[in-house]
């Protein structure tokens, strides 16, 4: 069998505050494959975003490691693409160079896309002249998967990327999203509290109980064929016992 892609290893996180040490996540062990979408589920505040930026490598775990295609990860690198809950635009250039950025900084092994490309490949062609503050919240959020793409990275770390926006521009862009990575299977470790967007995008979805010393509670397999569509996933009888092994497991963090 092939080594997984993605070896996250009895990761832990401890925080020093003022009332003592606050164990965070501890024991979060995870394999990925290469080409696997992964979505992370739980609670606001069980760690998920410690767990990610910790993968980010903006933050360091106090026990365990991850190693990202065979390397043992030591900070943030242009191997990992990353989205935020807002669109972390430079206000002072054109949406075009915002990608341009991205592409500058992986010149030497760019597969020659433009960042014209990775815009119209968002639904933003023509718009490359355009300043952040001229588009809306979803449109620069759609710059921001533009610009994780232009990396052309190995591996694609979401902090729940759509949670900001309307019910309509989040579909939208989950659709966009599910497009993209058809044609790139990049790997992606998704944070997300919606149900039912882990379940269209995700291959497997994690479940993290709450916290403190939050960890995997259950990982479900997603099995519905690819390429997925939002009508058909939604028709299949066994969507909604998908649908209720997660809510349960969330209920019952809740209840504990
Ligand atoms: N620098 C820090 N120092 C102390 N506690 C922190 C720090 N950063 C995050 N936390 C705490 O860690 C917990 C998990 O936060 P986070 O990973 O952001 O959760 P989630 O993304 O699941 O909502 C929260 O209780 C938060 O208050
Ligand atoms: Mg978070």
């Amino acid at each position: 069998m092939a080594p997984s892609f993605v070896e996250i290893a009895q990761l832990g996180k401890t925080y020093d505050t003022p009332t003592g040490p606050a164990v965070i996540v501890r024991d979060f062990t995870l394999a990925v494959c290469e080409g696997e979408f992964v979505c992370i589920v739980g609670h606001s505040g069980c760690g998920k975003s410690t767990v990610l930026s910790i993968l980010m490598g903006l933050n360091l775990p106090t026990t365990g490691g991850v190693v990202i295609g065979g390397r043992e990860i030591d900070g943030p690198g242009t191997d990992r693409g990353v989205v935020f809950q807002a669109a972390t635009l430079l206000p002072w250039l054109t949406v075009g160079d915002n990608v341009q950025i991205a592409l500058d900084q992986v010149a030497d092994r760019s597969s020659g896309a433009t960042a014209e490309a990775y815009l119209a490949a968002v639904g933003l062609a023509g718009m490359a002249n355009r300043y952040p503050r001229e588009l809306s919240a979803g449109m620069q959020q759609r710059v921001g998967i533009a610009r994780a793409f232009a990396l052309e990275p190995r591996l694609l770390l979401l902090d729940e990327p759509f949670s900001l926006l309307d019910a309509l521009t989040r579909m939208d862009l989950q659709d966009e999203l599910m497009r993209l990575w058809e044609t790139t299977r990049r790997t992606v470790i998704m944070v997300t509290h919606d149900v039912d967007e882990a379940l269209l995008l995700a291959d497997r979805v994690v479940m993290m109980t709450n916290g403190p010393a939050a960890t995997i509670g259950d990982v479900l397999d997603v099995p519905f064929a690819r390429p997925r569509a939002r009508e058909d996933i939604l028709t299949r009888p066994d969507y909604f016992w998908m649908r209720d092994q997660i809510v349960g497991f969330l209920e019952a963090q809740a209840d504990a």
